[in-house]
């Protein structure tokens, strides 16, 4: 691989801190981490404090390779690292609890101070994202940081319901979380494909509706308590009154309709939906959310609302009826009354209800926090009239864009018209991971490393927005993330080899470096992916936005500002696209042997070598020597050809490639 990041400069202190803080000041001189590295905790101290200083300082020995005694101190003198928190902070993490912390490093050691633990554990990520080589040896950089986050909800969605994910990918994605501070992970539990949280109250609802794939209440107790311990909050949801289904093949008298219902394998909208107008569903409601309320201690819980389309209503004479005689315009209308009555069983178990946007109707109490999943307008006309919302609109990743263009996305743009009052009522973001086209195995390269860019906007200060120094520092949070347990790099090199069948898989490893996935909605297209699909076809090896895409695309654009000036830059280009020709017969010969890649990718290998002719002439050509006439229109041609949809992989570079052949002067 030519994409080596970052421009290491011996002595100096290289920031790569991700998300970048609130303030921070680099100073002189730096301190040695050693085996006599020492923590004293001076104030308030308590097992949660404690555990993570044990797994910091396990994180800190195996990334300098240097032992480190891990008992606790309680004085000062002598000691590597000053703990100073003030109190434990709120007994149930809360929405505005105090993550503040302060990071000074000087040649004598470092002090992190903070109002609660939850600013500890944050600035413990930051001490351990601080660690650089400088001479040799591994320290830490003399600064002064003083940091606190922008917005005060910054989640995670993760779709259980569509694919079940084990405990331990949501131990390893909460542990990723936690490296970008992440505090909310909204854990979408019930779908039409099926339902995971086991219920006491209701066991069928599992029994019958999750194929045996569930979390059972310990382990959701347990998941909730691991998230505790890395200053993370668990916020449920329960999808209703539709994306239903899985629920009503055991309870068919909560639905619209007759019944009998099977576990939803298509994915798309349903027309199935509870029946808002029994009041034996609000019954059955009542005793299922006082159970979920008392699992789950957040005080928010989240109720779904989305993409109920009034199929099932419209067609039962009865909900007509009943629409008639109170004046229901429309099943919209019908909606509102049943999220008023959710709403009074939601806060009888003494939490505030979270809804998608569909949710935000006339007559919708202010009680009510909006998720904005349509686009940003309705966060905003939800904040003009007063409700509390989060933006997920631009963060969805299943859209397969890259870190930068959800980077650039912004709960409050500059040139929002929100007044400073309206601004307070946007609580900040939430990334969604829907999980129609993955499973455990291809999920972390979906959410990582693209999460730790929207992280940073959710953090950092607005004004935080250099793309470039961005993924210079993306790259280096990947490999940390990488260190933590997750599989977003592994994967796609594990996945090879199955598709392969050999660990030969150099040249296939080129190939996947330059395709990335199409869109979720474009695959569905293309293949009608339902929960029965494997997932196990070169689209699911490669990564959305890999590291070539914006290594080529920043490679291209400090070349073309001077071709003549920019030999490394000439250099680095025409070895990748040469890279492409050379590798290309290999490519080609491992694809036509495996079935599942020739059927995917034979069209790509056989671009790629043109593709890589093409890069590699309009670099000659912009270092001096003549192209042919005709050369542009027929590589303009072949660019064109590759961009068409294949194998629902696409190239990564063919934008920049035209660029080059754009900048070519024909004799
Ligand atoms: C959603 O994407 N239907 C919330």
């Amino acid at each position: 691989m030519i994409l080596s990041s970052g421009h290491l400069c011996a002595q100096s202190f290289v920031n790569t801190l991700m998300p970048e803080p609130a303030k921070l000041t680099a100073e002189q001189g730096s301190f040695a981490i050693t085996p006599s590295f020492i923590v004293a905790v001076t104030h308030y101290r308590d097992a949660r404090l404690d555990g993570a200083i044990g797994r910091m300082l396990h994180r800190l020995e195996y990334a300098t390779g240097t032992p480190i005694a891990k008992d606790i101190h309680k004085d000062a003198g002598g000691a590597s690292l000053v703990i100073d928190v003030q109190g434990p902070g709120e007994p149930i993490q809360s929405v505005d609890e105090d993550e503040s912390y302060s990071l000074d490093v000087t040649s004598n050691g470092a002090t992190l101070k903070a109002n609660t633990v939850v600013g500890a554990l944050r600035g413990m990520e930051t001490l351990l994202q601080l660690v650089q080589v400088q001479q040799g040896k591994f320290v830490l950089p003399a600064v002064s940081i003083q940091d606190s986050p922008r917005f005060q909800w910054r989640g995670l969605l993760i779709d259980c319901g569509r694919h079940f994910e084990p405990v331990d990918v949501i131990k390893r994605t909460l542990d990723g979380m936690a490296a970008v501070k992440l505090n909310v992970f909204h854990w979408h539990l019930t779908e039409d494909q099926g339902f995971r949280i086991e219920s006491k109250v209701f066991p069928k609802l599992t029994e019958m509706g999750s194929d045996g794939l569930y979390y059972t209440q310990e382990q959701a107790r347990e998941i909730v308590e691991y998230a505790r311990e890395r200053g993370i909050r668990v916020v449920p949801e329960f999808d209703m009154p539709g994306h239903t289904t899985s629920w009503f093949v055991s309870y068919p008298e909560i639905s619209s309709g007759a019944g009998p219902y099977q576990i939803r394998r298509e994915f798309g909208i349903s027309d199935y939906a509870m029946d808002p107008t029994r009041e034996s569903t609000y019954k059955f409601l009542d005793k299922f959310i006082g159970e979920m309320a008392s699992l789950f201690p957040d005080p928010y819980m989240h109720i779904g609302g989305d993409e109920t389309n009034g199929v099932q209503w419209k067609n039962n004479p009865k909900i007509v009826a009943f629409m008639q005689q109170h004046n229901m315009k429309d099943t919209a209308a019908l909606q509102t009354y049943f999220n008023q009555r959710l709403l009074k069983i939601v806060q009888k178990h003494h939490k505030h209800m979270v809804g998608w946007d569909e949710i935000f109707n006339p007559g919708l109490p202010k009680d009510v926090v909006i998720q904005s999943w349509r686009g940003t307008e309705s966060l905003n006309a939800a904040a003009k009239q007063g409700y509390q919302g989060i933006l997920s609109a631009p963060y969805y990743l299943d859209a397969m864009k890259s870190a930068g263009v959800h980077y650039l996305a912004d709960p409050i743009p500059v040139d929002s018209d929100l007044t400073p009052e309206q601004r307070k009522l946007v609580l900040g973001g939430e990334v969604c991971m829907w999980g129609e086209q993955l499973y455990e195995r291809t999920i972390d390269s979906r959410i990582w490393p693209r999460t730790a860019a929207i992280a940073e906007r959710l953090w950092s200060p607005a004004n935080v927005r250099d793309v470039d120094d961005m993924y210079r520092r993306l790259g280096v949070m990947s490999i940390r993330l990488e260190g933590l347990g997750l599989t977003h790099l592994t994967h796609e090199d594990a996945a090879l080899r199955a598709l392969a069948g050999t660990e030969d898989t150099n040249a296939l490893r080129f190939l996947a470096s330059v395709l990335e996935p199409v869109s979720f909605g474009e695959r569905y297209q293309a293949q009608h992916t339902s929960q029965l699909t494997p997932l196990d076809r070169l689209v699911d090896a490669v990564r959305p936005d890999p590291p070539a895409k914006h290594r080529i695309e920043f490679l291209v654009t400090e070349f073309l500002k001077d071709p003549a000036q920019q030999p490394d830059d000439a250099r680095s280009l025409t070895f990748f696209f040469k890279g492409m020709q050379m590798l290309a017969p290999k490519i080609q010969e491992q694809v036509s042997a495996s079935p599942l890649l020739a059927e995917d990718v034979t069209l790509r290998a056989q671009q790629l070598p043109d593709l890589g002719k093409i890069g590699a002439d309009a670099i000659a050509y912009l270092g001096g020597e003549t192209a042919p006439s005709g050369w542009k229109r027929n590589s303009l041609a072949a660019i064109d050809a590759a961009q068409k949809p294949s194998g629902i992989v696409r190239f990564v570079f063919l934008g920049p490639l035209r660029q080059l052949v754009d900048a070519v002067q024909e004799k």
